[in-house]
């Protein structure tokens, strides 16, 4: 193999994510929280779920087989597959062995890979490996495939807003049009407890809010300066908020967005960088003195800092927020939808440009990394990714749940949790066709998932409908 393989990184992607949700709006009269919290405060729309025909596996069903669909991929041209996680079904099956069905079938069991799980982080990890992996002499010439699954749901309380659905396949190999510009990452690792799920019982996370927020900005400012000084011993020049396009976040609601890309300011305006004008200098020298502690608990200086960082949000960090505001928090898969966010808004004036992506999962890891886009050949080009993703109609035909379905399912998914011995209801109504969804778990909690094909529609392949031969 060609040891200086040129441009590996994202070829392809595709996103899913449920058809059920609810509005951020509806939910606050519901919850009795002050009109504009959800909304405002934590700056969300609308809030995808899960009900029980879908899961995290039943999610990467249909994503990866409409990827390998719209794209025209032999699944016989994939030789590793990772996904990253942190939605718990099984402590030792991995959800990767549950997409070997589709491979199975057309004779390919040779697929390396299994899950990467740190909280929000394991689709990064999942990233990162499959990269490394093409571009190491292990790669057979095959194409690797990434998915990021996650249905983000927290228990009554403050955090329930904050919750999401989704799953994002991105398939990768060399000549990319999403290159991973690998020399320049920054990584922050470190033991926190701000978000942990302890209680195997119990899908829901143990969660610090207010520490998980703190930990999110401190990991964030380590990874830039690490990035930074990487950037600047490669290039030989200093980088700043203006070397980038777009500078996309994982993003847990879109305040904390707003706040780590002024964080991104102030850390260019301590470091004297040529982004940060004479104004806004001005505006944030009575901060120059506070320690590192002082900052992260400074309302002032919070204030200044997204006053200073106003424009440029709306020109580099804006485009990338539409999918997180719209699904809610996806975990693993939220960075990948804020990205497939900005390919939807600017894939026309991204050819040649620099998009930086802040990855963190609490507990906690995180990595500050970035692609070199080009518009690429179809249907490995911009364009065509953006036109897959489809964005605005994949939002459009979603279904509205009222609070109090939305309640009444979250006491059903707690029920059916870790359950066994049952069959799900029978109504796809709101299915797509080719969405894979849960038939029923057996006295042996053995899972069976098959694919919904609409009457009246041709079956996107020739696998059948049931998958496990069940
Ligand atoms: N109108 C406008 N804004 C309002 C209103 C209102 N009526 N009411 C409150 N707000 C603002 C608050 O001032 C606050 O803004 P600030 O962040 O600038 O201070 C914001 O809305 C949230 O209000 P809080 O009272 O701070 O919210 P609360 O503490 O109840 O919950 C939290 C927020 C901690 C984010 C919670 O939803 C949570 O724990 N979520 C899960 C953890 C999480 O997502 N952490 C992020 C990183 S880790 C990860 O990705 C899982």
């Amino acid at each position: 193999m060609d040891s200086q393989l040129k441009n590996v990184g994202i070829l392809a992607m595709d996103m899913y994510f449920p058809p059920t949700c609810i509005q951020q709006e509806a939910l606050e009269v519901h919850d009795g929280a002050s009109k504009g919290k959800y909304t405002i405060g934590l700056g969300q729309d609308c809030m995808a779920f899960c009900t029980e025909l879908e899961d995290v596996i039943s999610m990467s069903l249909t994503v990866v087989t409409s990827l390998l669909e719209k794209y025209g991929i032999d699944p016989k041209q994939i030789g590793r597959l990772e996904v990253g996680s942190e939605t718990v079904i099984d402590k030792s099956k991995s959800i990767k062995t549950w997409l070997m069905d589709i491979f199975e079938e057309c004779g390919n069991t040779e697929i390396e890979g299994v899950d990467s799980t740190n909280a929000c982080y394991g689709g990064t990890a999942a990233l990162l490996n499959c990269i490394n992996w093409v571009e190491s002499s292990s790669w057979d010439g095959r194409y690797g495939v990434v998915v990021c699954t996650d249905s983000a749901v927290y228990a009554e309380g403050p955090a329930r807003p904050t919750g999401g659905a989704a799953a994002i396949a991105m398939l990768i190999g060399p000549n990319a049009p999403i290159a991973l510009e690998s020399k320049f990452r920054g990584t922050h690792m470190a033991h926190v407890y701000d978000f942990y799920k302890p209680n195997l019982a119990s899908e829901y996370p143990v969660v610090d809010g207010k520490l998980s927020q703190t930990c999110y900005l401190m990991a964030l400012d380590s990874c830039y300066k690490r990035f930074c000084t990487k950037f600047e011993k490669f290039e030989g020049n200093q980088f700043s908020i203006s070397d980038a396009e777009c500078f996309v976040f994982h993003s847990p609601y879109n305040k904390l967005v707003q706040k780590s890309f002024a964080r991104l300011c102030f850390n260019d305006f301590l470091r004297n960088a040529s982004s940060i004008g004479k104004d806004a200098r001005e505006k944030l020298e009575p901060f120059s003195t506070l320690t590192g502690d002082e900052s992260y608990q400074s309302r002032d200086l919070e204030k200044a800092t997204q006053q200073v960082a106003k424009h440029l949000y709306d020109a580099k960090v804006q485009p990338s927020t539409l999918l997180p505001k719209q699904v809610g928090n996806m975990y693993t898969a939220s960075l990948y939808a804020a990205f497939a966010s900005a390919l939807h808004a600017k894939h026309s004036t991204l050819d040649g440009k620099r998009i930086v992506m802040f990855s963190y999962g609490s507990g906690l890891a995180s990595t500050m990394f970035s692609f070199r886009l080009r518009e690429g050949q179809h249907p490995f080009s911009l364009s065509n990714i953006a036109s897959v993703l489809n964005v605005s109609e994949k939002l459009e035909a979603r279904h509205v749940f009222p609070p109090e379905k939305f309640v009444e399912n979250t006491k059903v998914m707690e029920h059916l949790y870790g359950a066994k011995d049952f069959v799900t209801t029978k109504d796809r109504s709101l299915l797509s066709n080719g969405t894979f969804y849960l038939t029923k778990v057996d006295s042996m909690y053995r899972r069976f998932y098959a694919k919904n094909v609409v009457s009246g529609t041709t079956p996107c392949c020739e696998n059948g409908s049931v998958l496990n031969g069940h």
